[in-house]
C-alpha cells in the first residue's frame, strides 16, 4: 500500500495563489490543489469554515490529517493572529513522513508565515511546540494506529489526506468510525472531497453532510455531528435513492 523507498522523492511546485507545495512521487500527486493554491486552500476549505462554525468555543482541539507541509496548522495560527482571537488551540497531527517534517525549517513558505518562523523551526526540530495559546503535537507513525490512541476529544477535523484513490485507508468507513469515536458531540470535519463514497462513509458514522462554497474555490464538504443552519444541507437518504450504486469505502478492499 505504501512505498517508503519512494517517500523521500518530492519536488517543489508553484501553485496559482503564488505559494509553494510539493509533488509526492510515492502518492503520485501534489500535496495541495495547485489550482486552488496551498495557503488559499487551507484557509478557505479548512480554517475559515471551521472557525466560523466553532466560533463560540474558547478552546479548540483540532485533528489535522495529516501534517505534510503543515499548511493547515500554520494557516490556523496565522488566522488566529490576524483576527486577534484569544482562542486556545491544541492541534494533533498524525504524519508518517518524519523526513519531511524535519526539512520544513528550510521550506520556502509564504510571507504570511514569517511571524511563525520560530514555531515552524520548533516543530521541525522537536515535532512539538507549546506556548500559552498554542500546543502542536506531531503524532509520528501511521495515522490508523495513532488516531485510536488519542485521549483528547476533538472539535475540528481537517481531513486533508491524499486523494481516496491514492490514499484509500484514510477515507474508509472504518477510518471515519475511529475519527467519530474521539470527537466531541458537536464536532465538525472539513474536506476537499465531494465524492459520494466519502460522504457516505461520514454519514454512516453519524455525520450530517453540507456543501461549503468559498470565493475563487471549487466547492468542498463540511460534515457535522449537529445540524448547521448556515450551510447547504445534503439529504444523504435522497442521494442513496438516486444513486443506488454508491457505497462507502471499506478497509477490507485495501488491506
Ligand atoms: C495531502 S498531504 C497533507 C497536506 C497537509 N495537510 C498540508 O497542509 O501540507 C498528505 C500527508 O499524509 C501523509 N500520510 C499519508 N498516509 C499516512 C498515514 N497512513 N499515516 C500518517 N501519515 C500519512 C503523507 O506523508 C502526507 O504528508
Amino acid at each position: 500500500m505504501y512505498n517508503e523507498d519512494l517517500r523521500p522523492q518530492k519536488k517543489v511546485v508553484l501553485c496559482e495563489d503564488g505559494t509553494n507545495t510539493l509533488y509526492s512521487k510515492e502518492f503520485d500527486e501534489p500535496y495541495h490543489s495547485t489550482k486552488d493554491g496551498a495557503l488559499h486552500e487551507s484557509l478557505e476549505k479548512h480554517v475559515k469554515p471551521s472557525f466560523r462554525i466553532q466560533k463560540n468555543k474558547d478552546r479548540l482541539v483540532i485533528l489535522d490529517i495529516c501534517f505534510g507541509l503543515g499548511y493547515n496548522t500554520f494557516a490556523t495560527l496565522h488566522y488566529i493572529q490576524k483576527q486577534k482571537l484569544t482562542t486556545k488551540v491544541h492541534i494533533l497531527s498524525p504524519e508518517f513522513d518524519e523526513g519531511l517534517v524535519r526539512t520544513l525549517k528550510d521550506f520556502d513558505f509564504p510571507p504570511e508565515f514569517d511571524s511563525l518562523k520560530p514555531i515552524i523551526r520548533a516543530i521541525s526540530q522537536d515535532l512539538f511546540y507549546e506556548d500559552t495559546q498554542f500546543k502542536i503535537e506531531i503524532l509520528l507513525g501511521d495515522a490508523r494506529k495513532s488516531i485510536p490512541k488519542i485521549k483528547e476529544k476533538i472539535d475540528i477535523v481537517y481531513q486533508d489526506a491524499f486523494s481516496p484513490a491514492h490514499n484509500p485507508l484514510l477515507w474508509t468507513k472504518e477510518y471515519f468510525a475511529d475519527i467519530r469515536a474521539i470527537c466531541n458531540n458537536d464536532a465538525i470535519l472539513t474536506t476537499y472531497s465531494t465524492a459520494a463514497a466519502i460522504r457516505l462513509g461520514l454519514y454512516e458514522n453519524d455525520f450530517l453532510i453540507f456543501v461549503h462554497r468559498a470565493e475563487m474555490m471549487r466547492y468542498s464538504t463540511v460534515a457535522s455531528l449537529l445540524m448547521l443552519e448556515e450551510l447547504e444541507y445534503i439529504d444523504m437518504e435522497l442521494k442513496k435513492i438516486r444513486n443506488t450504486e454508491a457505497r462507502s469505502m471499506r478497509d477490507e478492499e485495501y488491506v
